[in-house]
């Protein structure tokens, strides 16, 4: 699980080139829900706040790539808090694939394989860590 400083810089030229990120949330969750339908009962609040929140935080991670360290602990306990939302590893699957499928619609041919990889290296990155922090047993030694 790893990425390239390549894959960092266009994950996060390709970030900057979003123009309308609230339509970006919106695709997103649209298309969360039609792939995994288990995923919009556990959101309750305004869907118009959740989306300013997810794209904060996405803002948050896509600039922090570069000093990973720095944005571990708030991803652990983004992870964390994540299980009290009733999120399931096999959750964090379907965002990826929702986000990824999403970022494909909205860029078009703009999003080759080169950068549909460097993305998903960086959210596995991010899901795994997440997923670390949030469900497996600390080890003993
Ligand atoms: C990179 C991945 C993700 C990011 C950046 C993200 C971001 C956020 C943020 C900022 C919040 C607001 C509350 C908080 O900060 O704890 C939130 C809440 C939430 N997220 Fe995520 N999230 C991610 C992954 C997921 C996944 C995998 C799921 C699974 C479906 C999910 C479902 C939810 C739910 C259900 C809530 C609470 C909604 C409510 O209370 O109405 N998120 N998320």
């Amino acid at each position: 699980m790893s990425i390239s400083d390549s894959q960092k810089a266009i994950v996060q030229s390709t970030f900057a080139q979003v123009t309308d990120a609230d339509q970006l949330a919106s695709r997103f969750y649209e298309r969360l829900f039609e792939i995994d339908a288990s995923t919009a009962p556990m959101f309750h609040g305004d869907m118009s706040e959740q989306r300013k929140k997810l794209i904060q935080t996405l803002a948050v991670v896509v600039n922090g790539l570069d000093n990973l360290e720095g944005i571990v602990p708030a991803i652990q306990s983004l992870g964390k808090r994540h299980v009290q939302y009733g999120v399931t590893v096999q959750h964090w699957d379907s965002v990826g694939s929702a986000l990824l499928w999403t970022l494909g619609d909205t860029f078009g041919p703009a999003f080759t394989d080169e950068v549909k990889q460097a993305w998903a290296s960086a959210y596995n990155l991010v899901a795994q860590t997440a997923i670390s922090a949030a469900y497996e047993t600390p080890s003993q030694n």
